[in-house]
């Protein structure tokens, strides 16, 4: 069975489907533990519920970002992940975070990527009248949201919005695509290679699958 540890820093409803979709057989694999840079992450308590370890360090507790992630990998690597996901990870990772795991480190960005990395990126559409926005799932490297992009898919924006309501309607397709590139990870079907992803043995274009 392939094994996942999840990186988190909040209420963890991306972890949920990824442990709902392990537990339906949609992923095959089972996540090992989670980690989370906040103790109060309420996705710490989703993992429990799933009888799943659940960790938490604090930055404080550190000199730098560094030991930080020094002492993060030695607890990842004693799960021996097959794929590390970050799922609302807000952290910076140091590059020796990101080498250790490249190629096999994925995450999930607010945005349709290239467009808004960085932070506020449901405020950023709003304010700029975007008529769509969406979500990015991308393997990490050491530009900020920068990797290479595996699948994206995009919402529709309305006069009137919210942020709550697009935040709700960007989050409801990540509970999707997430899910289903991971289980296209753990099955082999997607790999990173020559700073691309690959699906299928193709490679993807600069925004990633696209079903049309
Ligand atoms: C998700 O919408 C994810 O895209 C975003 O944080 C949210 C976490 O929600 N990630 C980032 O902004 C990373 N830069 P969740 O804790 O309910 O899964």
């Amino acid at each position: 069975m392939k094994k996942l540890v999840v990186l988190i820093s909040g209420n963890g409803s991306n972890l949920q489907s990824i442990l709902d979709a392990c537990a339906s057989g949609r992923i095959n694999g089972s996540v090992a533990a989670v980690f989370s840079n906040k103790a109060s992450a309420y996705g710490l308590t989703r993992a429990r519920e799933a009888q799943v370890p659940a960790h938490a360090l604090a930055a404080s507790d550190f000199a730098d970002r560094e030991a930080f992630d020094r002492q993060m990998m030695q607890e990842i690597d004693a799960y021996a992940p097959d794929l590390v996901v970050l799922a609302g990870y807000m952290r910076i990772l140091s590059p020796a975070f990101v080498a250790r795991y490249q190629h096999r480190l994925l995450n999930i960005h607010p945005s349709l990527l290239p467009k808004y990395p960085g932070l506020n990126t449901h405020r950023q559409a709003l304010e700029n009248g975007d008529a769509e926005h969406g979500t990015s799932v991308h393997f990490v490297t050491d530009e900020l949201d920068g990797g290479p992009i595996v699948l994206q898919a995009k919402v529709p924006v309305f006069a009137g919005d919210s942020e709550e309501e697009i935040v709700a309607r960007v989050q409801h397709q990540e509970h999707a695509i997430y899910p289903l590139a991971i289980g296209w990870f753990l099955t082999g079907r997607l790999t990173m290679r020559d700073n691309r992803a690959w699906l299928d043995g193709e490679p993807l274009p600069p925004q990633g699958y696209a079903a049309e």
